[in-house]
C-alpha cells in the first residue's frame, strides 16, 4: 500500500475520459490515499461532482468560493496540503493553460501554488494529441518538471484508433505507486550527454551533416534529469529545445567543437552518454568565401575528426561509465561488440536500420543494449521517451553491479 496516507489532489478537466475519474478515485481510496477532487466547470458536463465527492469522501471543489458557507477556497493551502497533484484527464485546454501560466479557475490556481510533484495524464482525440501546439505544451510541462503519463493507444471516443486515450485508472495508480517507491536513482551524479548531428563547414554557406534530429539524446537528458542527475547536454544543430532545472544545454556545431565541450565536461562527469551522430570526417580546409562552381566535378578533401567516444574511453576514470550508440546495417551485434572494445564503452545501445520505425527522425526506436560482459538485452519498438527510460535503467543497473 504505497499510497497509504498520501494526500492526493485529483484535477478533473473537460474530456470524455472524465468518466474514468470515478474508477480512479475509487482505486485511490481503496489504497487508503486521502483524495480531494478539484474539477473545472467543463468537467462537470461529463461527470457529476456528486459522484466524485461520494467516492472521495470529500467535497468536490470547483469555484474559488464555496457555495454553502460562502468561505473562500484557499488554493495556496490546497497546494501545500497535497503530496501530489494529478491532472486526469488533462484536456488540451488545461495543458495549454498550465504550460502558459494561465489561472482562470481554482484548479489552475492550485496548480500554480503547489510545490509538490505534478502528474498529468492527457486525454484527447488523435489529431489533437498530434498537434504541434499540444506537443509543445506537453514538452513545456515536462521542462517544468511535471510528470507526463502518456496517453494510451486504442479506440477513441470519436471512433478513431490511435494514441489519445487516457491511461487506464489501474495504470495511473501503478504510476503513482512507482513514484513513491522510487528513489531518485541518479541523484548526486553528473551526466554528460551528446546529441544531434554535427555540421562540418565546407565554406560559409555549405556543410556536411546528417539526418540525426537529437530526439534520443534530448529524451535521455530529460530522463536522467528526472532521476535527479545534474545533466550537461552537448548538442549539435537541432530544432529541439529543453528547459529543465537540472539540465545545462551547450550548443555546438562541428565535431571538433563538440569534442572541446565534452573534454571539459568529462573532467567532472560520472557518466558519459554519447548519443550524437558525430561526423567521422571534416573538410581539410574551410573556404573563406562561398565556393564558385567550376567544371563538372569537384573534390572536397576530408580529414578525420577526433573520435570523442574513443578519446574519452582512453582516459576513462575508475567509477566512470561511458555509454555509446551504434547504428548498424549488418552483423550488428558483432560490430557493436567491437565498438565496446575499441571505444572502452561499458554499455552500447544498438539501433538496427533493419528495424522499421527505428533510427533517425522517428519518434520510436527499437534497441538492443549490450554490456562489456557481453550481456545482451533486446527491447520492443517504443517511443523514444520510453526507450530513454530503458537506457537509464540499464545504466543504473550497471552502476549498482
Ligand atoms: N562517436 C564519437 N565521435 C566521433 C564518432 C563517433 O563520439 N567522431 C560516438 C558516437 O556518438 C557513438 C559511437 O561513437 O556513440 C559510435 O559511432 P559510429 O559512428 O557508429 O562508430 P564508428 O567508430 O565511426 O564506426 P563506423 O563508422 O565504422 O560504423
Amino acid at each position: 500500500m504505497l499510497l497509504k496516507g498520501k494526500k492526493i489532489i485529483l484535477g478533473v478537466t473537460g474530456s470524455i475520459a472524465a468518466y474514468k475519474a470515478a474508477i480512479f478515485v475509487r482505486l485511490l481510496v481503496k489504497e487508503c490515499a486521502e483524495v480531494k477532487v478539484i474539477m473545472t466547470k467543463a468537467a462537470t458536463d461529463f461527470i457529476p461532482p456528486l459522484t466524485l465527492s461520494t467516492l472521495s469522501k470529500n467535497p468536490v471543489l470547483i469555484d474559488f468560493q464555496k457555495d454553502k458557507t460562502g468561505e473562500w477556497n484557499n488554493h495556496v493551502d490546497l497546494g501545500l496540503w497535497a503530496d501530489v497533484i494529478i491532472m486526469a484527464p488533462a484536456s488540451a485546454n488545461t495543458i495549454g493553460k498550465m504550460a502558459n501560466g494561465l489561472c482562470d479557475n481554482l484548479l489552475l490556481a492550485t496548480y500554480l501554488s503547489a510545490r509538490c510533484p505534478v502528474f498529468f495524464a492527457p486525454a484527447m482525440d488523435l489529431d489533437m494529441y498530434q498537434h504541434p501546439s499540444v506537443l509543445a505544451n506537453i514538452q513545456k510541462l515536462i521542462g517544468f518538471g511535471n510528470h507526463l503519463i502518456e496517453a494510451e493507444h486504442g479506440e477513441l471516443a470519436s471512433g478513431l484508433i490511435g494514441q489519445g486515450r487516457m491511461a487506464e485508472p489501474e495504470n495511473l495508480v501503478a504510476y503513482l505507486s512507482g513514484f513513491f517507491l522510487k528513489k531518485s536513482t541518479l541523484k548526486g551524479k553528473k551526466v554528460m550527454i551528446t546529441a544531434g548531428p554535427t555540421y562540418e563547414a565546407i565554406d560559409p554557406v555549405r556543410f556536411i551533416g546528417n539526418h540525426s534530429t537529437g530526439k534520443m539524446g534530448f529524451a535521455l537528458a530529460e530522463e536522467a534529469a528526472n532521476e535527479g542527475a545534474e545533466v550537461t547536454l552537448i548538442s549539435g544543430p537541432t530544432h529541439l529545445t529543453i528547459e529543465h532545472a537540472n539540465i545545462k544545454l551547450i550548443r555546438v556545431k562541428s565535431g571538433n567543437q563538440m569534442y572541446e565541450a565534452c573534454s571539459t565536461a568529462n573532467q567532472t562527469s560520472d557518466i558519459n552518454i554519447m548519443a550524437a551522430a558525430v561526423a567521422d570526417y571534416t573538410p581539410k580546409t574551410v573556404a573563406d568565401q562561398k565556393i564558385k562552381k567550376k567544371g563538372n566535378e569537384m573534390t572536397v578533401e576530408l580529414v578525420k575528426t577526433t573520435d570523442i567516444a574513443k578519446s574519452l574511453g582512453a582516459i576513462k576514470k575508475k567509477n566512470q561509465l561511458n555509454i555509446g550508440f551504434a547504428l548498424e546495417t549488418e552483423a550488428e551485434i558483432e560490430h557493436a561488440q567491437q565498438k565496446i572494445k575499441s571505444k572502452n564503452f561499458d554499455l552500447i545501445v544498438l539501433n538496427s536500420l533493419n528495424d522499421k520505425g527505428a533510427g533517425f527522425g522517428h519518434d520510436t526506436n527499437k534497441i538492443t543494449i549490450i554490456d562489456n560482459q557481453n550481456n545482451i538485452q533486446h527491447f520492443e519498438l517504443k517511443s523514444k521517451r520510453e526507450v530513454a527510460k530503458d537506457i537509464i535503467n540499464a545504466i543504473v543497473q550497471k552502476l549498482e553491479a
